[in-house]
């Protein structure tokens, strides 16, 4: 902990109101966000956590389109669905709020006119992409094109959400518009835009003074700073009619971007939060600013937002940004248009009142340094053999032994033995090491440590057997147990911010008002002659096989489009006839194929042409074994310029088809009648 600072103000990502939340948002940044200001409130910190939806951008005009609803019907309601999802896994924001709101327009329009004023902008007249069929600008999610960087098919106009990079529409290769898939013209129009070129050395000292950062996040940062040209000049307006109206004059017409407005969010949410004194959050050195974000969320939040905040001048910049990588779901990619996702509201309708059991589990898979895996098998793994077997289990041993030996009233610890003071030294170390681990937004490992302290407290009872000794030596039960008691009351403290359900529900066993962290270091925290509460004490029930299967089965129904559609690139740019007729497409018979020596993935193919007999080089030979093809009929590329591979002259290629998992399968003609020398046209 850094102590010049008095205050610390947390923010997570705006979610675009186009759509549910899901685990992956949830895993991403809600969660950490909300583990990390749990744990500062109760260690007695000041501390404000914001959020709120993220209503503009052409996300949401896109899915009104695609709803044939009106943008601000889309905005209504999923700002609802989503302030209800993050209200039910109990993310405890201060503020939920919304950039629709007036006191955001207000507070964006303010910042937008600082800048004009200060001459922060340059107003500049370029050729956008303009959509003569839809009559429209084409920004941001309205294009799509080939990224230059990584070469994703589907990079937006804006950013590249594969590598991360931000881009302007006109860097993208064959750029596409999404609202009629036509080939886009360029068209004059004047934006303003922040010369971040010009910014580069001060957001470069402004980064190296925080070379602390998680190395995912610095890293990135660095690359953008230093490859090629560095940054680039970015539009922070566009020509589309659903935003903020650019509050100056001769801006008919245009609104902010909606990268502009959103982080302003955060100001205006806190504004709203605190009409007063909101000021020592943002404008005062002695308050810490953390952005918890996702991974495509880097650019925005390390370096265009903080350079925003450097040109007004009054704000506080960003102080950390945690920013996770991605989390995947059964292997692949979590995506809401493909339904390959588990979203929050529909998680509560099957798994009622387990909130926690996500929460833990996302925190123990959280993807810190690198993408990671959601499995439905793991998530029963870590309800059972952890939740159930470790936490739960040693909660409902002492609350049982507890109630059955001493109706339920704290005894008092006699004497301490050897093992009983190491163990208590243990414990009340454990909250130390949690919290370091936190302080370092460390979340799995916080976590792994948390679990560690009900761990010690199964062993310590499964050691010292008070179910047996209660026979023997009545004396010593009443100090286990009453060890016991105090372990059980240090983990309701320790794990609210992670599992603040189960913590309720300790407390409550426990018969105890909530603790704060700073409690958690003593290790006596429950008085003798306390009583504890009903003997009820399951915290977690275990989860079947056949819940389990069931979400499988869900997800089967939704295998098929992710294949398809993960795989296959869109519709490529047109073409014409004459160019398609320079090909020589033609119908032949391989009748020799041998593995290209010293390669695996080459074979040398013999193909009866029809005409003649030619070698062509393929790389199939991790599809197709050479003895199981002689005979395999296939479509050629006659005409094809002859090349050299390995030393042989390959003369022509055979089409292939590359199916959703990647792996090239021959198109061949089915129809006997086609013959070896046929032309396919
Ligand atoms: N709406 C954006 C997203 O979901 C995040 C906006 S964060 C903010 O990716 F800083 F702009 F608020
Ligand atoms: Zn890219």
């Amino acid at each position: 902990m850094n102590s010049k600072f008095k205050r610390t103000l947390v923010t997570a990502a705006l979610p675009y109101a186009n759509g549910p939340v899901h685990i992956g948002h949830l895993a991403g940044c809600y969660l950490p966000a909300d583990i990390y200001t749990r744990y500062l409130r109760s260690s007695g910190r000041d501390v404000k956590f914001i959020c709120g939806s993220d209503e503009h951008g052409s996300g949401i005009t896109i899915k009104a389109k695609e709803e044939g609803i009106t943008p601000q019907q889309v905005i209504d309601k999923y700002h609802s669905i989503m302030n209800d999802a993050f209200r039910d896994f109990g993310i405890s924001f201060d503020i939920y709020s919304r950039t629709s709101k007036k006191i955001h327009h207000e507070t964006a329009s303010e910042f937008f006119k600082t800048l004009y004023k200060k001459g922060s902008f340059t107003e500049q007249v370029t050729e956008q992409y303009y959509d003569e069929t839809a009559k429209q600008f084409l920004a941001d999610r309205y294009i799509v094109g080939t990224c230059p960087k990584c070469a994703n098919p589907n990079a937006y106009g804006d950013q590249c959400e594969k590598c991360g990079t931000s881009l302007n529409a006109t860097d993208l290769i064959e750029p596409r518009s999404t609202l009629s898939g036509s080939k886009p013209v360029l068209k004059s129009t004047k934006n303003w835009f922040l010369p971040l070129d010009k910014f580069q050395p001060k957001i470069k000292a402004y980064l190296e003074k925080h070379s602390d950062w998680k190395p995912t996040v610095y890293g990135q940062c660095k690359s953008w700073l230093e490859s090629g040209d560095g940054l680039q000049p970015r539009a922070m307006t566009r020509d589309l009619d659903w935003g903020i109206p650019v509050p100056v004059e001769g801006a008919d017409g245009k609104v902010l971007y909606v990268w502009f407005d959103a982080p302003i969010g955060y100001i205006s949410a806190t504004k709203e939060l605190l009409p007063d004194t909101w000021k020592d959050y943002w404008q005062n050195e002695e308050s810490r600013l953390i952005h918890f974000i996702g991974k495509d969320n880097i650019v925005f939040h390390c370096i265009i937002f903080p350079s925003m905040l450097m040109e007004h001048g009054e704000f506080v910049l960003p102080d950390n940004v945690p920013a996770n990588e991605f989390l995947n779901l059964e292997g692949n990619k979590i995506s809401t248009s493909k339904k390959w996702a588990v979203w929050l509201h529909e998680y509560l309708q099957d798994f009622k009142d387990k909130q926690d059991v996500l929460r833990y589990t996302l925190c123990a898979n959280a993807p810190e340094s690198k993408d990671n895996d959601f499995t439905w098998k793991d998530f029963q793994t870590k309800n059972n053999s952890e939740l159930a077997d470790i936490l739960g289990n040693f909660v409902n041993r002492v609350i049982v032994l507890t109630n059955k030996n001493y109706n339920g009233i704290v005894p008092e610890a006699k004497e301490y033995t050897k093992t009983d003071l190491l163990v208590l030294d243990e414990v009340a170390k454990a909250p130390e090491k949690i919290a370091e681990a936190l302080e370092k937004f460390r979340f799995r490992e916080a976590l792994a440590e948390m679990m560690n302290l009900a761990r010690i407290g199964n062993k310590y009872l499964a050691e010292q057997e008070p179910w047996k000794l209660i026979k023997t030596d009545e004396n010593r039960v009443r100090t286990i147990m009453n060890i016991s008691l105090q372990i059980a009351a240090n983990l309701a403290i320790v794990c609210e911010p992670f599992i603040p359900f189960t913590s309720k529900k300790l407390f409550e066993l426990l018969n105890l008002s909530p603790l704060k962290w700073s409690s958690s270091r003593n290790t006596n925290n429950i008085a003798s002659g306390h009583k504890i509460g009903a003997d009820n004490a399951i915290l977690f029930s275990k989860i079947e096989d056949a819940e389990i299967a069931l979400q499988l089965e869900k997800l089967d129904k939704s295998r098929a489009s992710i294949s398809t559609a993960k795989q296959n690139p869109p519709i490529k740019a047109e073409t014409t006839f004459d160019d398609f007729n320079t090909m020589d497409i033609r119908v032949a018979t391989i009748t020799a194929a041998e593995v290209v020596p010293k390669t695996d993935k080459l074979l040398k193919l013999t193909l009866d042409t029809g005409l003649d007999v030619r070698t062509v080089v393929s790389g199939i030979a991790v599809y197709y074994k050479p003895e199981n093809i002689i005979g395999q009929k296939v479509i050629m590329l006659a005409n094809l310029a002859p090349r050299k591979i390995k030393g042989i002259e390959s003369q022509g290629m055979i089409l292939m088809a590359e199916n959703s998992k990647g792996e090239l399968c021959f198109v061949s003609p089915t129809n006997k009648e086609s013959e070896n020398g046929s032309i396919v046209k």
